[in-house]
């Protein structure tokens, strides 16, 4: 056996993450994800994000369809506050080193290694002969957003957890294969009171822009009234707000209502509990809509603006793709050399 190679962690801070364009956007999106990367960017880290149409394509999208959303998502980015000035902002499929490295780690990455991850399992449902081998390999294709850039650390919801192990994998593997301590072995980063926000009809189901259930999410896309009907219709319990977190440990609505409320506020989730001690829900919910509301109708009125103006979400995204490129195809070059591909100068 040969000596396993060991990674320093000596790469340089780099944030990387992505969102789907796959359909609308749900509050767990903006408070699992979007709200988090503004605030990653406005602690001056190195923030790079990505609209990931390549990853939306591995199930059927409509084109003109897919055009949209992926303006759409821009939108939600910017108006979420990240900054194309200080973060780069951009769509995976113009910067082709992603597609490039996912081959080189699907030569990498064990077929196994697929087939295991719960995403998979689910989106392919019973029939996965029947599946789109792009569905397969879409971790392969998350490592390589992720590690084009060595990106060190990755923001995402809970659900992300097992794709960012496969990522460590692939760099642990790809280092160990080729005796090189080229790629960064990432860390996620899954914190704060939303890191997996649950539907409003059933406390043991993620809120998904996939559920059939319209009344289970609340879109940012949702107007004030909307908002205000969902979260009075939400699931509770007969209970009221216990006096301690332990209180809700077997309420999972009562709990998921609780951390909607922390994250939106800014507080922990004990503070929400604290404050609203021994409250019904019949009081509680119309301060949760009211916060909501408050939170969520200008970064609506935003993405209305921003997407009445298609040509400088392009522009946008257009700026953000070349900057990225130039940080990634250097490490792609490289990555293709260590493999032993020849590349003319
Ligand atoms: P996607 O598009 O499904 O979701 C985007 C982000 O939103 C988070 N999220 C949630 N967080 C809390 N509660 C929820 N209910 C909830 N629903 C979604 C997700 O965890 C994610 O952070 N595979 C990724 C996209 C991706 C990516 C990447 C992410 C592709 N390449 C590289 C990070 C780095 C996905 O499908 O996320």
């Amino acid at each position: 056996m040969s000596e396993p190679v060991q990674t320093p962690q000596t790469f340089p801070t780099r944030i990387f993450s992505g969102i789907q364009p796959s359909g609308g956007m749900t509050l767990g999106n903006y408070l699992g994800a979007l709200k988090r990367f503004a605030e990653i960017q406005n602690k001056g880290a190195e923030t790079i994000y990505c609209v990931v149409d390549l990853h939306a394509i591995t199930v059927w999208q409509d084109p003109e369809a897919l055009r949209r959303q992926t303006r759409e998502i821009a939108a939600a980015f910017i108006a979420s506050g990240v900054d194309p000035s200080r973060s780069i902002l951009f769509n995976q499929s113009q910067v082709t080193a992603h597609a490039e490295l996912a081959w080189l780690f699907n030569c990498v990455a064990r077929i196994g290694w697929m087939y295991r991850m719960t995403q998979f399992k689910d989106k392919s449902g019973k029939n996965a002969e029947n599946s789109s081998l792009g569905l397969l390999a879409y971790p392969s294709l998350m490592a390589a957003d992720i590690l084009a850039y060595k990106a060190t650390h990755v923001p995402v919801g809970e659900d992300q957890k097992q794709h960012l192990e496969l990522t460590r994998d692939i760099a642990i593997k790809f280092n160990h294969d080729y005796k090189v301590p080229f790629f960064p072995v990432t860390e996620p980063l899954i914190e704060g009171a939303a890191t997996k926000v649950m539907s409003l009809r059933d406390g043991s189901k993620k809120m998904s822009k996939s559920d059939p259930s319209d009344q289970s999410r609340i879109n940012l896309t949702d107007d004030a009234d909307t908002i205000a009907a969902k979260i009075r219709k939400a699931k509770t319990d007969a209970e009221p707000l216990p006096e301690s977190l332990d209180g809700l440990k077997d309420r999972p609505e009562a709990r998921n209502l609780v951390n909607i409320f922390a994250a939106l506020s800014g507080q922990t989730p004990e503070a929400v509990v604290t404050e609203f001690a021994g409250a019904q829900f019949g009081s509680f919910k119309p301060r949760l809509a009211e916060l909501a509301v408050e939170k969520l109708a200008p970064i609506t009125a935003e993405m209305n603006r921003l997407m009445a103006d298609p040509g400088e979400i392009d522009r946008i995204l257009g700026d953000g793709a070349n900057r990225a490129a130039a940080i990634a195809q250097p490490i792609l070059a490289e990555a293709q050399q260590i493999m032993g591909l020849i590349r003319s100068r």
